[in-house]
């Protein structure tokens, strides 16, 4: 790209502006890295505003907070759950309960910390009773997840447990058979992977998540 000063980028945005152009779209890799990062918390916050007045499902009756995502916004990484739980829903942060407290810990036994990747849920309200959302709700706060997929532009999604992976693949997923797997998304990879909350309940398959997610974290880094 040619380098103007701030004078003769003026004058060529006049002329542009003159010739009919009504708006320029920058190349995001011509953006210092701080000015992207602050680009999408804007982009992120626009999406929290709309998601902390959305009555788009009945979810919303019963939340304390709608509960967007957490973590670094250009991870490589990003681990998708299901939705907010009891803790969630009151701190406002996804994956800070039981199930959150084991993700951390198998992240840093894994060599890593919870803040280089980004975490969110495929509903970003709590389903009363943490009953599982339905595919109705799943399919509505979908495009939520797509938008903050699109802006944190990761190249691996950690898919943890069966609804998220239902979410995602538009059927039925048998996660004891289906987790390990590695599947093309758009231009992303997704990875299957067991839900905490589930290995919570079968702490014999915490070896499994475990490898799992340190496999997620090398693509994410290294590639397949
Ligand atoms: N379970 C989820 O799926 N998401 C959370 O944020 C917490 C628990």
């Amino acid at each position: 790209m040619e380098n103007f000063n701030n004078e003769e980028l003026k004058t060529h945005l006049k002329i542009l502006q003159e010739l009919g152009f009504e708006e320029i779209i920058l190349d995001k890799e011509y953006l210092p890295s701080e000015e992207i990062l602050k680009e999408k918390k804007k982009m992120l916050d626009l999406i929290n505003k709309e998601i902390q007045v959305c009555t788009k499902c009945d979810l919303h009756k019963s939340r304390t907070q709608a509960v967007l995502g957490d973590g670094n916004l250009n991870a490589k990484l990003m681990f998708i759950g299901e939705a907010p739980g009891e803790e969630e829903d009151k701190q406002g942060k996804p994956f800070v309960g039981r199930a959150g407290k084991l993700l951390n810990k198998l992240i840093q036994k894994a060599g890593h910390k919870r803040e280089e990747f980004y975490i969110a849920n495929i509903c970003k309200c709590r389903p009363p009773g943490n009953r599982t959302p339905t595919l109705e709700e799943m399919e509505t706060c979908f495009p939520y997840l797509k938008k903050q997929i699109e802006i944190i532009n990761p190249s691996v999604l950690c898919l943890l447990g069966a609804t998220a992976g239902m979410a995602f693949l538009g059927r039925k997923v048998k996660i004891t058979k289906e987790r390990g797997e590695v599947i093309k998304w758009q231009d992303k990879i997704l990875l299957l992977t067991y839900h905490p909350a589930y290995v919570l309940r079968n702490p014999k398959e915490e070896e499994t998540l475990f490898n799992d997610i340190k496999r997620a974290i090398e693509v994410a880094y290294t590639g397949l």
